[in-house]
C-alpha cells in the first residue's frame, strides 16, 4: 500500500532529508585522497546523532554502518571499511538514512575524489542531469514510468547502461516504502503519481554493462564488468506541477566549491 503523507509529515521528512544533505555538505571536503571510508563513516555517524537522529541504515537487515560508500565499479552499499583508502581518480557515492521525527531521510551524492579522468566526469554529470530529468516528471497525474523513462532514455543515449537489480522506492516511516521506482521502463506505465506521495530517484547508472555481482560480504554490489558507475537520489513528494525536492544538493555543491 502506498502511505500518502500530510503536509505536517512532508515537512518533518524535509527535515530528515535535509540533515542527510547537511551531513553529505560536511563530507564534502574531506573526501580526498588518502581518506579511509570508515573515517568519513564515522563522522557522519557522529553527525548524525549530534542533530538529534539516528542512523536509520545502521542495522537495516543487518547492515553494519550509518552509510554506504561505493567507490568505482561499486554501484551500491559498499561497506566503509579502515583499509578502504580513497585515491585520486576515484569516485566516491555516499548514500546515507537517517531518521528522524519518525521519518526517514535518504539522498546520495557521487563526489570525484581529486582529479578524475573527463570520461568519468562525463559519467557523473549524465547521471545528475538523468535524475532531473526524471524529478520533472514526478508530478501529479504521470505515472511511475514517466520517470524511469526519462532517466533511461537520456542515460542511454549517452551510451551507459542503467541498473536493473537496484531501484529507487518510497520513503516515509521505514526506509523503502511502496512504491518501486525504476530507472527503466515506459511512459504511461506503473503507478499513477498523487498529492502526498514521497518517493525517492536513484539513477545508478554505468559505464558498462547493467549486470552486478554482490561481494562475500552480502552487500557491496559491483559491476560484472569492474567498469565504474554512478549514483545520485533525492527525495521528493510529488506535488501539482513540480515535485518538491527534500532533499538539496545546493548545500553540497557549495561545500565543494569552498574547497577549492
Ligand atoms: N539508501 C539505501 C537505499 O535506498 C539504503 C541503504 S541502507 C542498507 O537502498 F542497509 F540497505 F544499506
Ligand atoms: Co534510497
Amino acid at each position: 500500500m502506498i502511505y500518502l503523507k500530510t503536509e505536517e509529515e512532508i515537512e518533518l521528512m524535509r527535515e530528515s532529508c535535509l540533515l542527510v544533505s547537511k551531513t553529505l555538505a560536511m563530507l564534502a571536503p574531506l573526501v580526498q585522497p588518502g581518506v579511509s571510508t570508515a573515517h568519513l563513516d564515522k563522522l557522519a555517524e557522529e553527525f548524525i546523532r549530534d542533530n538529534g537522529a539516528l542512523p536509520a541504515c545502521k542495522g537495516y537487515e543487518g547492515y553494519p554502518n550509518a552509510t554506504c560508500m561505493s567507490i568505482n565499479d561499486v554501484v551500491v552499499h559498499g561497506i566503509p571499511h579502515h583499509d578502504i583508502i580513497l585515491k585520486e581518480g576515484d569516485i566516491l557515492s555516499i548514500d546515507m538514512d537517517t531518521l528522524k521525527n519518525g521519518f526517514c531521510g535518504d539522498s546520495a551524492y557521487t563526489f570525484p575524489v581529486g582529479e578524475i579522468a573527463p570520461e568519468v566526469k562525463k559519467l557523473l554529470e549524465t547521471t545528475k542531469a538523468s535524475l532531473f530529468l526524471g524529478i520533472e516528471q514526478a508530478v501529479t497525474g504521470n505515472r511511475i514510468g514517466d520517470i524511469s523513462n526519462a532517466v533511461q532514455t537520456y542515460c542511454e543515449r549517452a551510451g551507459y547502461s542503467v541498473i536493473r537489480d537496484m531501484i529507487g522506492h518510497g520513503l516515509g516511516h521505514d526506509l523503502h516504502e511502496e512504491p518501486e521506482v525504476p530507472n527503466y521502463g515506459k511512459r504511461g506505465q506503473g503507478k499513477v503519481l498523487k498529492q502526498g506521495m514521497v518517493i525517492c530517484i536513484e539513477p545508478m547508472i554505468a559505464m558498462g554493462k547493467f549486470e552486478l555481482d554482490i561481494d562475500k560480504d552480502g552487500w557491496t554490489a559491483h559491476t560484472r564488468d569492474r567498469k565504474f558507475s554512478a549514483h545520485y537520489e533525492h527525495c521528493v513528494a510529488i506535488r501539482k506541477g513540480k515535485a518538491d525536492i527534500l532533499s538539496d544538493f545546493s548545500i553540497i555543491e557549495n561545500a565543494l566549491k569552498n574547497k577549492n
